[in-house]
């Protein structure tokens, strides 16, 4: 996600500012663009070219079922948040302490503005914090949402161990893009030096590395196969519960077994 451009930060109208409130929105949704997510403010949409057309919208619809419907007081960390529509679905189901965190303050911006428009302005929290640093939270919550953010990442496996060492309390619903194959290998638990072809099966855990762009996108990292994005959620410490569409996992935290403890890193 590249999007970028200097916008006014303060959400108040100036003088020369149009009458109408809905005149008002669309002003501001200029201002503060380009837009990922494709929001419904009052009528006004934030993205309506949007390549993925109505996103987040349509994907949310795919695994909204697989959560639970009431979280009521449950704590939640939207990582990644973007302009907040997740943050804000979790407010709609009786979240408790809703935190979005997002390295990029243009989204923040957004966030803050669509908060203010749904009426949540003192109820999210929004935080320029990137995911490298969310052991400065000090603070573990019931639902850590980590969409969208994954293939983004230059250090992903690294992002999901200090999720799981730091911040995951119980859930965490995990989104990432996947290309190649759909396929999963059964694999042993160990091989031979001399086994070779087991790393040309499709379904092999297979990361796809992006040294240029994906999409345009020069933030397009790393890229995993379904086999992949699995084994390391489980190596990570995170099981998973469900995959109620092809790019979403609800997972459950596991607290470290004997394969964590003895990675060397976590020795020291
Ligand atoms: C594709 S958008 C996904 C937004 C939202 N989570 C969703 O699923 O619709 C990726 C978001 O991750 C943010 N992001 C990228 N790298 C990050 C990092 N290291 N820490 C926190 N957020 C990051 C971007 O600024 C952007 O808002």
């Amino acid at each position: 996600m590249n999007a970028r451009s200097p916008s006014e930060t303060s959400t108040t109208p100036s003088p020369a500012s149009p009458a109408s409130p809905r005149e008002r929105i669309e002003q501001r949704v200029r201002e503060l663009g380009p837009w990922f997510h494709n929001l419904d403010l009052q009528g006004v949409r934030t993205a309506p070219d949007h390549f993925l057309h109505d996103y987040p919208a349509v994907k949310w619809r795919s695994f909204a079922d697989a959560l639970p419907a009431d979280l009521q007081g449950a704590s939640v960390l939207d990582i990644g948040c973007n302009a907040g529509f997740y943050s804000l679905e979790m407010k709609r189901r009786g979240a408790g302490r809703v935190l979005g965190i997002d390295s990029d303050e243009h989204f923040l911006r957004q966030a803050r503005f669509v908060a203010e428009v749904n009426g949540m302005a003192g109820e999210i929290e929004l935080r320029k914090l990137s995911v490298y640093e969310v052991g400065s939270l000090r603070e573990r919550f019931d639902v850590v949402l980590f969409l969208g953010v994954f293939y983004h990442l230059r250090y992903p496996l690294l992002a999901l161990d200090l999720i799981h060492e730091h911040v995951a309390g119980d859930l965490l619903v995990f989104q990432t893009m996947q290309r190649g194959s759909s396929d999963v290998e059964p694999l042993e638990e160990n091989y031979d030096f001399w086994e070779k072809e087991i790393f040309d099966a499709p379904g092999y855990p297979r990361m796809h590395f992006v040294e240029r762009r994906y999409s345009g996108d020069e933030t397009n990292w790393w890229i995993p196969n379904r086999a992949c994005s699995e084994a390391m959620l489980r190596s990570a410490g995170f099981d998973i519960q469900s995959h109620p569409e092809e790019e979403v996992y609800i997972c459950r935290r596991r607290e470290p077994g004997r394969r964590e403890e003895g990675l060397p890193w976590s020795r020291r």
